[in-house]
């Protein structure tokens, strides 16, 4: 099992070391043979290499299993490189290449009812919530893009692009997902405005009559950001483009207590290496001072194990050391209720560590 550990920029760093530590002690305790392989990548591989994603690192992604990665961006550095040659694009768009499907998983713990920002009523039956975000169409990719200018004005282009297959490709992931959980999709576009979302929804809706066990439902992306507030246990999965998954998820955080909470799977079907991501990005204002969230990157850990190795007992494992952990009151500055005590990045990884109960 070839892991390529991609920590680059900002908490990047500290999280990944974290889900590192988590991982050596599954490969010891349960007797499995990890080899990871560190590469640069951001800002620290634009330091060292002149670009965000050198050949080196694209390499060993290629030739390894799994891809584990931190965050890469900073928004300090920004101006000292044109837009499209800055991390974001270069390093997160070029790796995630070919790998479609998103899955984003919200769940609120039962431990941090009183850290959520919804009042506890609104959250009492539980949230959890699979967003199935599409991840390499929609405005992200579509040509044109840029700057423009007619007659001496100025001004910027971006494409919202999709095709049937790319539609119904995702749409597959979801109602598979679907059918492995309560059985409730939920569809989310702009079908009232947006040519693509009347596209979506129509091929969406085919799919579905492969799928007679699941229940469909469509909303339009607003009415969704506001019912993922008011009623969050009405969702099962979500399926959505690119840039509506790009900010539902985001919003599904704070159901869960905290961005620093929430794992990422990026998924393909080709020969291209699945991509985890913790959700959040280097958050540079906290980067360095060891008081990150370390779990959504220890939970990005045990999806891959789930996903790109078929290690589920390995993967309950870590979410029970997770559950544990946060059951016994430990919190990152995140997730601290008032006048609770908070302990570091690298104290909550050895918490859950010394809590993985080995097979
Ligand atoms: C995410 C991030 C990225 C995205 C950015 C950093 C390009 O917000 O993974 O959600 O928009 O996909
Ligand atoms: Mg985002």
């Amino acid at each position: 099992m070839r892991i390529a550990v991609l920590p680059g920029d900002g908490i990047g760093v500290e999280v990944v070391a974290e889900g590192r530590k988590v991982l050596e002690r599954v490969a010891e305790g349960f007797g499995r043979r990890f080899e990871f392989t560190e590469a640069l990548v951001g800002w620290a591989a634009v330091d060292g290499t002149g670009t965000a994603l050198p050949d080196e690192t694209a390499r060993i992604c290629r030739e390894s299993d799994a891809i584990y990665f931190g965050a890469v961006g900073d928004p300090a550095r920004d101006a000292t490189l044109p837009p499209r040659e800055r991390p974001e694009p270069v390093a997160l768009l070029g790796l995630r290449k070919g790998l479609y499907a998103n899955l984003r998983p919200a769940i609120l713990n039962p431990a941090l009812v009183d850290v959520c920002p919804l009042r506890p009523e609104i959250v009492k039956d539980g949230v959890d919530v699979l967003i199935v975000r599409e991840l390499t169409g929609g405005l992200y990719y579509g040509k044109p893009k840029g700057p423009t200018e007619h007659d001496g004005v100025r001004g910027a282009v971006d494409t919202m692009v999709y095709t049937v297959p790319e539609i119904e490709r995702i749409a597959r992931v979801a109602f598979e997902a679907a059918r492995k959980r309560k059985k409730r999709l939920c569809s989310v576009d702009k079908a009232n405005i947006l040519a693509c979302s009347q596209l979506w929804r129509e091929v969406v809706t085919g799919v579905a009559k492969d799928y007679p066990d699941v229940a469909l439902t469509h909303l339009y992306v607003d009415n969704a950001a506001m019912q993922l507030i008011r009623n969050p246990g009405s969702f099962d999965v979500i399926v959505t483009e690119n840039t509506f998954g790009d900010i539902l998820s985001d919003e599904a955080s704070m159901l869960a207590g905290s961005m620093g909470l929430l794992p990422s799977a990026c998924l393909g079907d080709g020969d291209v290496t699945p991509f985890y991501e913790p959700i959040h990005g280097s958050a540079p204002d906290i980067a360095g001072k060891g008081i990150a969230n370390p779990i959504a990157a220890i939970l990005t850990a045990a999806m891959m194990l789930r996903h790109s190795f078929n290690l589920g007992r390995e993967a309950d494992a870590i979410e029970s050391a997770v559950d544990q952990v946060l059951k016994a009151g430990h919190r990152t500055a995140d997730i601290v209720s008032p006048g609770g005590s908070r302990i570091s990045t690298s104290e909550m990884g050895s918490r859950i560590t010394e809590r993985i109960a080995v097979a």
